[in-house]
């Protein structure tokens, strides 16, 4: 305990001289946040009431501080993370031989807490966020926090930050749990000690109203993942070899990279940050789990949703030429939900599909959301309260 709590005081600076946010203190947090990429919504912060004072409406899709993160650590010897704390949201302090920093060990989830119209809070299926973190701890040679544990992170974290959860229908807490090898390695090898975190921003809904749909470009010069390869975990090393593919199709004008496999070249895989759908007539199919795709929380759930509206769903290796002959296409995500694809650019040849109200991926966002809201029976409880 006294071990823990010596690491938490030099792994977290030191706010002990500051009190908590209070009316008293608009402006004061900037203190903290001087690293940090500067959002115009947050320079006004502080406050003991319901809500963060920033204009919802004028929110991004980007990182906004806020108030708390909760942290704790283990070394590889130690039989799980003991109990964690919160302490005020800031930098980390890290060695420079960090395993994370030279090794890339690190994984990561995203999540939403969603506050409804009657006031609850609430997290969707945060559990398998949870799995997921175990699957990618063990890929990765990491110490994981338990699902009980990662779950009551998760909940702290937001309740903590509750002033910073926006106002129904405005956006939602981006939660983001994450693990790291911060302790100190030369020689390969898997660091001795490991934080989780997890820290929070309030995000706008990924589409605004009117938003244009996706524009994919078929990446054939790079792979996001490899046979054997780390593609289906949530590994931070995953996403830096993604940024040179989806700058140079955003240079092209698209909205986002779609992946092919890497042993033929010839099957959809995913987008480099939501997995894809295909709808033709009333059957809907996406690629299988097969160790290069993440495993979405939102894939899994859309899937269920499809086959209770009653499509037929097929999980199966998908050509790209049969993509390009879909009605409709669509992506799924934590942070886009689900978004529908207008179009397809393969080789020379641009595929343009179904998108607007008549569209499956409308009617399945639809029911997504009301589950989410509480406005449709959450009749596989899903949803988890957390006030
Ligand atoms: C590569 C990749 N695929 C798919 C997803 C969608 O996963 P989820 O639905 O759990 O957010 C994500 C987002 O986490 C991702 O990064």
């Amino acid at each position: 305990m006294m071990k823990n709590s010596f690491f938490l005081r030099k792994f977290i600076p030191d706010f002990s001289n500051i009190s908590p946010p209070s009316k008293f203190l608009k402006l004061q947090c900037l203190y903290f946040y001087t690293s940090q990429a500067a959002s115009p919504v947050y320079s006004q912060v502080g406050s003991d009431d319901e809500y963060a004072d920033i204009d919802w409406d004028a929110m991004e899709f980007g990182l906004t501080p806020t108030d708390y993160m909760y942290t704790t650590k283990c070394t590889q010897q130690e039989d799980g993370f003991p109990q964690g704390q919160l302490n005020r949201y800031g930098n980390l302090e890290l060695s420079p031989a960090a395993g994370v920093l030279n090794y890339g060990q690190g994984i990561f989830e995203g999540m939403k807490a969603i506050r409804r119209e009657d006031g609850q809070i609430v997290l969707f299926r945060p559990e398998q966020n949870a799995l997921r973190m175990k699957v990618g701890a063990d890929r990765m040679c990491m110490p994981s926090p338990s699902v009980t544990q990662f779950l009551d992170a998760v909940k702290q974290t937001a309740l903590a930050n509750k002033r910073w959860i926006p106002p129904p229908g405005k956006g939602s807490l981006y939660m983001r749990p994450m693990l790291l090898g911060t302790g100190p390695i030369l020689g390969l090898g898997p660091a001795p000690e490991y934080t989780f975190l997890v820290y929070a921003s309030p995000v706008r809904n990924y589409f605004k109203e009117g938003s244009a749909p996706l524009s994919l470009y078929v990446e054939q010069e790079f792979d996001r993942a490899s046979r054997g390869g780390t593609g289906g975990i949530k590994t931070i090393s995953n996403y830096g070899p993604a940024l040179r593919p989806l700058m140079k199709a955003k240079t092209k004008g698209f909205s986002d990279v779609l992946y092919l496999d890497s042993v033929n070249g010839k099957y959809v895989e995913e987008v480099s940050s939501c997995n894809i759908f295909m709808v033709k007539e009333n059957t809907i199919s996406t690629p299988p789990i097969n160790g290069t795709i993440l495993p979405g929380v939102t894939r899994k759930s859309i899937i269920e949703i499809a086959r209770d509206l009653g499509y037929n769903v097929e999980e199966r290796p998908i050509p790209v030429e049969e993509l390009l002959e879909a009605d409709e296409v669509f992506g799924t995500g934590t942070a886009v939900v689900v978004a529908s694809v207008g179009s397809i650019t393969y080789h020379s040849q641009r595929v343009e599909y179904r998108t607007g109200d008549n569209s499956v991926s409308k009617r399945l966002m639809s029911t997504y959301n009301g589950i989410q809201n509480g406005v449709m029976e959450d009749n596989k409880g899903w949803m988890v309260e957390i006030r």
